[in-house]
């Protein structure tokens, strides 16, 4: 079909080029990109169809009196004429000049032959956006554990019970979510959690980083969004635990006290226990120069730096404690001790 249309077109062209003047191929055509498109086409009716999508602008091979009008990649092209718009979609424009009436006659690929069209204005549309910056979303606890299992706070986030989030997004990336009620929001990252106080997040895309609430993630961070529900203890902390008052007594056979806390002034740090969640318990940060030391029954010792803020431990399943969400403790003990001060030897 394209080469026989194409001699048709030509003939006149090469009759006129003999005769008189040749006339020019001067059929408008105008490459759409973000920056001009608005100023364009902004009053065409189809114009809404094309704003809310991410947009590149298509490639335009030309020659003589034909042009080839295409997109890259996942794109689907959309010409504007003066008052319709084509979807070609995957396809490219290929159209002749007829330089009689300056019209653009094109094959679009619909297998209808060729199309008249007054202007070839183009814009590649990508309908199926992706985001930059990659998330993930936990929609059940199975989700939860092939996303999350190798997590360094899978211990914890391994007890929760999850749902699926409702995304809000007004561009390709979500900038927000919804959590069904009675169900907490989590954002959980390559290194760490967050599941308090969570508002918004932006994917920054010139870096492919999210930032979430105040805190940039470095590039290609990774986000896992979801909503959970956590198991709470109706009565008293059934795990173990102690502020440690008398170590001689409570840690007696603790290798870490023998060696090194039975040297120090010491003194048994504040306990805060929550009022709705009876599996949660706090050591309050020790007053300086006491730095807040974290037991096991045996042989486990967590040093607890300052400034750190309190410690929370949560009771599992009533039989171990899981603390910074990742390490577990049969016992939870805490000290505060001071090691700027040496005890004098006893006599
Ligand atoms: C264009 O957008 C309108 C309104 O959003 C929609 O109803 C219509 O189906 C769209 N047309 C095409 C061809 O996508
Ligand atoms: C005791 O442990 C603290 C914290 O790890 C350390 O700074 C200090 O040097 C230790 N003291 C002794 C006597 O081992």
């Amino acid at each position: 079909m394209f080469p026989y249309i194409y001699l048709l077109f030509l003939l006149p062209v090469l009759q006129g080029c003999l005769v008189v003047q040749t006339p020019k191929c001067e059929c408008p055509i105008l490459a759409l990109s973000s920056s001009n498109i608005a100023q364009n086409v902004g009053n065409h009716v189809f114009y809404q169809n094309v704003s809310g999508y991410p947009t590149a602008s298509p490639v335009v091979k030309s020659e003589d009196c034909s042009v080839s009008m295409y997109c890259e990649g996942d794109y689907s092209l959309v010409v504007f004429d003066e008052e319709t718009a084509t979807v070609l979609g995957a396809y490219s424009a290929d159209g002749i000049c007829d330089p009689r009436n300056q019209k653009w006659q094109v094959d679009t690929g619909s297998g209808a032959g060729f199309t008249s069209f007054d202007r070839l204005f183009g814009i590649c549309v990508n309908y199926v956006p992706t985001c930059a910056c990659t998330y993930h979303v936990i929609n059940n606890d199975a989700e939860a554990k092939e996303l999350l299992s190798s997590h360094v706070e899978w211990p914890m986030l391994s007890t929760y019970k999850y749902s699926t989030p409702t995304l809000n997004s007004e561009t390709e990336c979500p900038t927000s979510f919804e959590c069904q009620e009675g169900h907490e929001k989590i954002i959980v990252n390559e290194w760490f959690s967050i599941w308090e106080g969570i508002t918004t997040f932006e994917c920054m895309s010139d870096t492919k980083a999210w930032t979430v609430g105040l805190y940039p993630f470095p590039n290609k961070a990774y986000l896992v969004i979801g909503c959970y529900k956590t198991e709470t203890c109706e009565s008293s902390i059934p795990c173990s635990y102690k502020a440690v008052e008398n170590p001689e007594i409570d840690l007696a056979n603790h290798h870490f006290y023998q060696t090194n806390i039975s040297k120090y002034y010491h003194s048994p740090p504040q306990t805060i226990l929550s009022e709705t969640d009876k599996c949660r318990l706090e050591f309050a940060d020790c007053v300086s120069p006491y730095a807040l030391i974290l037991l096991d029954d045996y042989d486990r010792v967590l040093v607890h730096l300052k400034s750190w803020g309190n410690v929370v431990g949560k009771c599992l399943a009533g039989s171990k404690w899981l603390v910074y969400n990742q390490y577990t403790f049969k016992q939870f003990n805490g000290i505060c001790v001071d090691f700027t001060r040496l005890r004098a030897s006893d006599p």
